[in-house]
């Protein structure tokens, strides 16, 4: 099921656009070995360094294990370690590293810090979270949703519920890829940017998604087959913490609202979670949150990255029995 085309960097889920299917089906496969104890070493002597300006404990971890678990290993830096920017370079970073590992993640507060290190870097970059998206995120929400609907994404309906951000670009994307009809509400000063709801709609052309984009809470969840909310305030947007809470107040993922949805609607959150905020406790810890499972489905949908990444089309071709240890080099791409 491999794609013959080259991924050389995930710097937006659009990067993966018609290859999420099979790597949503390698993530799968993956949990399932993972599960009954099998994962395989497919990624030895591999190393991967994590470049983090910003928080995280999902991110971070699931990237460590994911890497640990195929055999290779994880190298975390810190903001104060590389200080990327100011002690150097984005570029020069980029330029180095690729002398020492064989992927890099990177959160970053600004998606042109991302993109300009994947210009200079000769090895993968993964955008582990900027003010634009957060791909990796929205593969574990994906798979997260293929679990619970055996029949696939098509004639279901996500509802977004909050702010116009980061992983609201990377869903609208990665909907508009698989076929999943997405009905977003947020405040009008907070929509998704135009540029992305434009770039979905042309992956949308191929596979009929539809999104819909409103101010109503209760419009988008009406009927819908799962609930998804975020914080109302990101990484890097806490100046505006004062008036994001008032045009969020009513943006709340309750009972009440959950009550409006399908029958056996289930409620997303890509966490950390500001409880009593977007969403209450009872929903988060209920019997209809999934979220547990997303946080979980975080580190099957990293290993699929990393193998998708690092390992050649033959070799995954091959088959994880078939595959052969070894170590390669990192590609010169320029
Ligand atoms: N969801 C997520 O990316 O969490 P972290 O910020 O903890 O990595
Ligand atoms: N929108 C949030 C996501 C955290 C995982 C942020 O950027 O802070």
């Amino acid at each position: 099921m491999a794609p013959d085309r080259a991924l050389t960097d995930l710097l937006s889920i659009s990067d993966l656009a018609e290859e999420l299917g099979p790597l949503l089906e390698d993530a799968a496969r993956l949990k399932t070995e993972r599960r009954q104890g099998e994962s395989r070493a497919t990624l030895p002597g591999k190393n991967l360094a994590l470049i983090f300006e910003k928080p995280s404990a999902r991110t971070r971890t699931s990237f460590e294990v994911a890497i640990h678990d195929l055999g290779g290993h994880a190298i975390y830096l810190s903001p104060s370690d590389v200080q990327i920017g100011q002690r150097e370079s984005i570029g020069d970073v980029a330029r180095v590293l690729s002398r020492y590992v064989d992927a890099i993640a990177y959160r970053a507060f600004r998606h042109e810090s991302v993109v300009e290190l994947a210009r200079y870097a000769t090895v993968p970059v993964i955008n582990a979270l900027d003010d634009r998206e957060h791909p990796c995120q929205i593969v574990a929400d994906l798979l997260t949703m293929r679990e619970r609907w055996a029949d696939g994404f098509h004639g279901r309906r996500l509802a977004w519920i909050g702010d116009g951000n980061n992983v609201l670009h990377s869903l609208i994307l990665g909907c508009a890829a698989v076929g999943l009809d997405l009905s977003a509400a947020t405040p009008e000063a907070y929509r998704p940017r135009g540029e992305v709801v434009q770039a979905a709609r042309l992956l949308a052309d191929r596979t009929g998604a539809e999104f819909q984009l409103s101010s109503s809470p209760e419009q988008a969840a009406r009927g819908a087959d799962a609930l998804y909310t975020d914080v109302w305030v990101s990484m890097g947007d806490e100046a505006e913490r004062a008036p994001r809470e008032r045009a969020f107040a009513g943006y709340q993922v309750n009972a009440k609202l959950l009550g409006m949805a399908a029958r056996d609607a289930f409620v997303l959150h890509d966490l950390p979670a500001h409880r009593g905020q977007e969403i209450t406790d009872d929903v988060l810890d209920g019997p209809r949150s999934a979220a547990w499972d997303q946080a979980e489905n975080r580190l099957h949908a990293a290993k699929a990255i990393l193998e998708r990444l690092l390992l050649s089309a033959p070799e995954r071709e091959r088959g994880p029995r078939q595959r052969r240890h070894r170590r390669t080099r990192p590609r010169r791409r320029r």
